[in-house]
């Protein structure tokens, strides 16, 4: 596991938004696994503002969301379909047809979590899978107890999810109880995974997942698991890191040994 500390949350968002626009300029047709919340959003800001500078093209990649709720359709103002078109895929000029998100009101939610996974596969795999982290330590919609081998399914939401996620709704009754969620075996499957975390409310949650064991009570502990898996964290959020100067020596090691270009 990579820990990079970094200043502040628009460095966060500045990583994050690198990875993912060399991701692109390395293989223009890349799978993209995106999530949504109140992180990503500057690293979405800032991979529009470089795909215009560098005139990435977006046109031959396809993304797949984490996590819809289940009950809101695409058009619902708290949708993470109407999240993900407002805040990046309208402002790239990716087709919509090349982007996915759970369809959370679809007739038939089982089938619609098996076709989710078929439709992965058919795309060849995820490339780059961006990720959150719950305070409850979950990764998409994988409350803790989650089976680390779990594939895209309905999951019940935490009433601590529901409590953190109850600012993007009218009420805290409104926050939908399910969700459709990427499985941990689905998020594991991606050749590389960018956690990213903000904030000191994070910090417990991060400490966990990092240098916790593996646990499905910490379903993000789960990525101890992955080869190529990177956490981003901006100091508030590393705050309670017990080998916080390894991590940051190992990033001045990397940089001394040209290992980041
Ligand atoms: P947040 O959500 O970015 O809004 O904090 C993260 C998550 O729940 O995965």
């Amino acid at each position: 596991m990579r820990v990079v500390i970094l200043p502040d949350a628009p460095s966060v968002a500045r990583f994050a938004a690198e990875a993912v626009a060399s991701t692109i300029a390395a293989k223009s047709n890349a799978v993209l696994g995106l999530a949504t919340g109140s992180t990503p959003l500057g690293a979405y800001h800032r991979l529009i503002e470089l795909s215009r500078e560098q005139k990435l093209s977006f046109k031959d990649a396809t993304t797949f969301n984490l996590d819809e709720y289940v009950g809101l359709g695409p058009t619902h103002p708290a949708s993470y379909r109407r999240y993900m078109n407002e805040n990046l895929f309208t402002q790239l000029d990716i087709p919509m047809e090349q982007t996915f998100v759970p369809i959370g009101n679809a007739a038939n939610l089982l089938s619609e979590c098996e076709e989710y996974e078929r439709r992965i596969a058919d795309a060849g795999g995820i490339d780059l899978q961006l990720l959150g982290i719950g305070t409850d330590g979950h990764i998409g919609f994988n409350e803790p107890g989650s089976s680390l081998s779990s594939r895209t399914r309905i999951k019940t939401l935490t009433e601590q999810t529901r409590r953190d996620n109850a600012r993007f709704f009218a009420s805290f009754d409104e926050v939908p109880t399910s969700s459709i969620t990427m499985g941990i075996g689905t998020i594991l499957d991606a050749r590389s995974v960018l956690l990213l975390a903000t904030g000191t409310g994070k910090a417990a949650a991060v400490q966990a997942a990092v240098e916790g064991s593996l646990t499905a009570s910490i379903p993000a502990s789960a990525l101890q698991l992955h080869r190529a898996a990177t956490i981003i964290v901006d100091e508030a959020a590393a705050a309670r890191l017990e080998r916080i100067s390894y991590y940051r020596d190992s990033e001045s090691e990397r940089l001394r040994l040209g290992l980041n270009q």
